[in-house]
């Protein structure tokens, strides 16, 4: 990524005008060694677990540098990238992923098992999304949508952690929902106004059951909020009988377009450690397609004593901000 110094209006960035100092954020040293002592002294890292109480006063100074990064987070470009903590091993990244998550609200269950921290990699070469797959587990690009679309309960954070990259590719493609709201609303409103109707979801991978829900409403100081997978769409669209509309169809295809226009895609590969939170509701965001190395193991079979080089290894939350009193 280029670095630009033109400014931009809160959440509204484009390529030409994102502020990249914004967006990668380093802890200062002080911080890191807080957080890292912290971490080693936790003992067996394997159950980084649900039943860990965190406390934000074993780290003041990390705790009150990542609330900077909540603003940004809330307010600002609505996404920063977290540089990694030097020297962290593959248990400990997964460890950070999961006390950050938890120093910035709930993280909440995912899945119908009720895990609230997910693995994400290849788990088999043959499973594809258009045969039902869930995208986290296969190694295929997707398409540029939010995370919450499997629930119909609001949440805040995405917070997607690397513990170890691929061996070529997967990209993360970040996209800000405000400047596609703003093109949309210029170029094509009639098609925004079919967007801010009912659509059909599914809970995919939790239960069976549907909902409605529309793909852009607006919080309380009027900025439009997003919910989009469009397959995942589709698919409860066809479950609940509901074949989508010429109307709706095209307005779907313009917001896919207006998406993948180059000058609001920002793309940017993780490194080990590197940790994304987004706002969900405000970035979009999609992968490209990757290739492990040969041979390559999975973070259970390295906690489980494997030996060699891990596969592509993300670590996701969904977190939920804790309401003020
Ligand atoms: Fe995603």
């Amino acid at each position: 990524m280029k670095i630009h110094q033109q400014t931009n209006r809160c959440g509204r960035w484009n390529t030409s005008n994102l502020d990249l100092e914004r967006v990668f954020f380093k802890f200062s040293p002080e911080a890191e060694e807080q957080f890292k002592y912290y971490i080693q002294n936790l003992g067996d890292l394997k159950n980084y677990n649900r039943n860990l109480i965190i406390i934000k006063s074993d780290f003041p100074k990390f705790e009150s540098e990542l609330e900077m990064c909540r603003q940004e987070i809330d307010h600002g470009q609505r996404f920063v990238i977290l540089e990694s903590m030097e020297g962290l091993a593959f248990d400990e990244i997964q460890m950070s992923c999961w006390i950050i998550s938890n120093l910035l609200g709930t993280p909440l269950a995912q899945d119908q098992d009720g895990k609230r921290l997910i693995h994400i990699y290849d788990r088999d070469k043959t499973k594809r999304i258009k045969d039902g797959a869930r995208y986290h587990q296969t190694h295929e690009s997707g398409a540029i949508h939010t995370d919450n679309v499997n629930v119909l309960e609001s949440w805040d954070y995405l917070l997607v952690g690397c513990v170890f990259p691929a061996m070529i590719g997967g990209e993360n493609i970040i996209v800000s929902a405000l400047s596609v709201h703003d093109f949309l609303e210029s170029k094509a409103p009639d098609e925004l106004a079919v967007l801010r109707e009912n659509f059909w979801w599914e809970y995919r991978g939790i239960s069976n059951n549907l909902y409605q829900a529309p793909i852009i409403t607006y919080n309380k100081a009027g900025e439009p909020l997003f919910r989009y997978l469009r397959t995942y769409l589709e698919s409860a669209h066809k479950k609940a009988q509901k074949p989508l509309s010429d109307k709706q169809i095209q307005a779907l295809d313009a917001l896919d377009a207006t998406l993948n226009m180059s000058e609001f895609q920002i793309k940017h590969r993780l490194k080990a450690g590197q940790i994304l939170v987004a706002n969900d509701k405000q970035i979009l965001h999609d992968r490209e397609c990757f290739v492990d190395y040969p041979d390559s193991i999975s973070v259970e079979e390295k906690h489980a004593g494997g030996n060699g080089i891990l596969c592509r290894s993300l670590e996701r939350t969904w977190v939920k901000k804790q309401e003020k009193h």
